[in-house]
């Protein structure tokens, strides 16, 4: 660049070889470093401009506007480059940003719904069927609906049988997860006046360690049937009609006494082991059965929790796990896995 303030011929091979060195850089850094070295203050260009002030007044405005007409073009050169090694970054990072799309060509996985959600549908479904209505309750409870509604005052040793939850919210211990879906009946007869003929599914919580056969948070299906002259009978018909609907014309239910406190009678209900078919194994400890879940004859004393009169009204309830179901009928070995959502094990159930 030497001979800078020189003539027309000088300022020609000036915007050549710029143009020469602008259109071999490769980066915008590149760019902006040859930018400086072509019209900064340490410049050939700006230096000869500089040094204009020596001249008489006539050179000084002459040369000035050559060399003025020299550094708009180099800009002009430098911003076009600029403008398309932009346009380069802006095409690489898009490339790179781009989803790999390829794998959903051909047939698509769909993805559907989750085994335990299939499975409510399906309960939902067939205690539909028999003319039962779907109602829910909230997870967290108080005390009262969890707890003392159903026959359990403060301090009743049955409060043992879950091991509860508790919130940090008003008074200690007055606010749980629910432990159970069976506060949703007490929500249910203070909602509606009998006949009753529900199920109440829902999401339940315990401070369970998970292990093969228990999740600390888990799906109940609870039951209610409040109506006039309801028997235990009724109850036992009612839970063989949905085992048969549910599992198959192979599996049957029976009815063993137990306790809670909310039914009086109270039994737990099994059903014929779907591993074996009832021939025994170790699933089901070689009884040929499997508990499922709880049920009975509504306490007076729920009753009398929500107003209704025992001399009037009498009803059954049940509950039981919906992921024990599902484990069941699927033959799940491990029910932590329905809350592990591995890809590879959602797609096979
Ligand atoms: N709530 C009980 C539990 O979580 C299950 C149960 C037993 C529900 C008897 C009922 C019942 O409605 O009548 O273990």
């Amino acid at each position: 660049m030497s001979g800078a303030t020189g003539d027309d011929s000088n300022d020609a091979v000036l915007v050549a070889e710029a143009t020469a060195r602008v259109a071999g850089t490769a980066s915008l850094d590149d760019l902006s470093a040859l930018e400086s070295e072509l019209l900064g203050k340490k410049s050939t260009l700006a230096v000869a401009q500089r040094s204009l002030a020596a001249l008489s007044l006539e050179a000084k405005r002459e040369a000035g506007q050559r060399l003025q007409a020299v550094r708009k073009q180099i800009e002009a050169i430098v911003a076009e480059r600029r403008a398309m090694l932009e346009e380069v970054a802006r095409a690489e990072r898009l490339a790179a940003d781009r989803l790999d799309l390829t794998e959903v060509r051909g047939v698509p996985w769909r993805g559907h719904l989750h085994l335990v959600q299939r499975t409510r549908d399906e309960l939902e479904d067939v205690f539909v069927g028999m003319g039962f209505a779907v109602a829910e309750g909230p997870e967290v409870e108080t005390d009262w609906y969890n707890f003392e509604a159903l026959n359990m005052p403060p301090a009743h040793p049955a409060r043992g049988m879950w091991d509860t939850l508790y919130l940090d919210l008003g008074e200690p211990e007055t606010v749980v997860l629910r432990t159970h879906t069976s506060p949703v009946q007490i929500r249910l007869m203070q909602a509606k006046f009998p006949p009753i003929y529900a199920v109440m599914p829902g999401r339940c919580y315990r401070r369970d360690t998970p292990d093969a056969r228990h999740i600390p948070t888990f799906n109940q299906i609870e039951g209610l049937v409040i109506d006039r002259g309801i028997s235990f009978a009724d109850m036992a018909g009612t839970i063989e009609a949905f085992t048969t609907a549910y599992f198959g014309p192979d599996i049957h239910s029976r009815l063993r006494p137990s306790y809670f406190p909310f039914t009086e009678p109270s039994a737990e209900f099994e059903v014929t082991c779907t591993i074996c078919g009832g021939d025994g194994c170790r699933t089901c400890s070689h009884t040929g059965w499997i508990e499922l879940g709880g049920c009975g004859m509504v306490d007076p004393a729920v009753l009398a929790a929500v107003g209704l009169d025992d001399e009037m009204w009498s009803g059954f309830a049940f509950g039981f796990g919906i992921d024990r179901c599902a484990q069941m009928r699927h033959e799940i070995p491990d029910m932590r896995v329905l809350l592990e959502n591995d890809v590879r094990l959602l797609r096979q159930i």
